[in-house]
């Protein structure tokens, strides 16, 4: 997964007109806030390109992100003058330093495999808040909400490009399979095709709250509509 600059690029473009970050970090801001308003520092755990970081670094005062994807951290890296970004895993991240408030969204949680890595990266967001600090994560579906067969599609025009993608997921035990292909039509080079597979793990809403529980959080599930998984909220007792 974004194993060369070229990937780290189609998603940055990709994900910029699929998404809008900018409310979705207003949304979350917002959840962190209700419960500690005087947050002024954040940390976006698997930040990918930083694109949600940029959004976040104009509401806190003092803002960084980390990604397992040196490729995804050096996107974010330069979109972010003054920002800093690291490279690192978020089950075993130490940066010797902690936030009011520690973010992870769009399903990154969703990459790992076991129950362990979940409680694993769940007591390294933690070490980095300071006491009632909010953990905010973006779960992938769970066993009972996700649909089978699922298919996504998204086309659009950026310059002299066409970029399209179709994703179709399937269900394996409690794993989502997701099969992607792009296709990117280039005014100068013409078509290109490449495709992955990423997998994605259906966590139980147990499972996501006994993680924050046994890290010391009090824990809730807030919707967020718009089809998406909700988020997971925490605060260090
Ligand atoms: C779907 S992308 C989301 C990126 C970004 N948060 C966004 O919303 O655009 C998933 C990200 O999780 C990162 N990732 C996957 N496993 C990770 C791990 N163990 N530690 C840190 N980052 C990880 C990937 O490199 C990728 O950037």
């Amino acid at each position: 997964m974004y194993e060369n600059k070229s990937q780290a690029e189609l998603y940055d473009r990709l994900y910029q007109d699929r998404k809008d970050y900018e409310a979705e970090a207003a949304q979350v801001a917002g959840f962190i806030r209700g419960r500690k308003p005087d947050a002024a520092s954040l940390l976006d755990v698997a930040c990918g390109t930083g694109i949600h970081l940029a959004a976040f670094a104009k509401i806190f005062d003092r803002a960084a992100g980390i990604d397992l994807s040196q490729w995804m951290a050096d996107l974010a890296f330069e979109r972010l003058a003054g920002v800093p970004v690291h490279q690192g895993d978020m089950r075993s991240f130490d940066l010797g330093e902690t936030f009011d408030a520690v973010v992870c969204m769009f399903s990154s949680i969703g990459y790992l495999r076991t129950v362990e890595d979940l409680d694993s990266a769940v007591r390294a967001m933690t070490r980095h808040l300071v006491e009632d600090g909010v953990l905010a994560i973006e779960p992938w579906y769970f066993p009972d909400n996700f649909l089978p067969g699922y298919v996504s599609t998204h086309a659009f025009k950026d310059g002299d490009q066409g970029i399209s993608r179709v994703s179709h997921s399937t269900r394996e035990g409690n794993v989502t399979r997701m099969e992607i292909h792009y296709v990117v039509a280039d005014a100068g080079t013409g078509i290109q095709h490449r495709s992955e597979v990423d997998y994605l793990t259906l966590f139980s809403r147990e499972e996501y709250t006994n993680a924050f529980r046994k890290s010391g959080l009090d824990v809730e599930y807030v919707e967020t509509g718009g089809g998406r998984p909700g988020f997971f909220l925490g605060t260090r007792k």
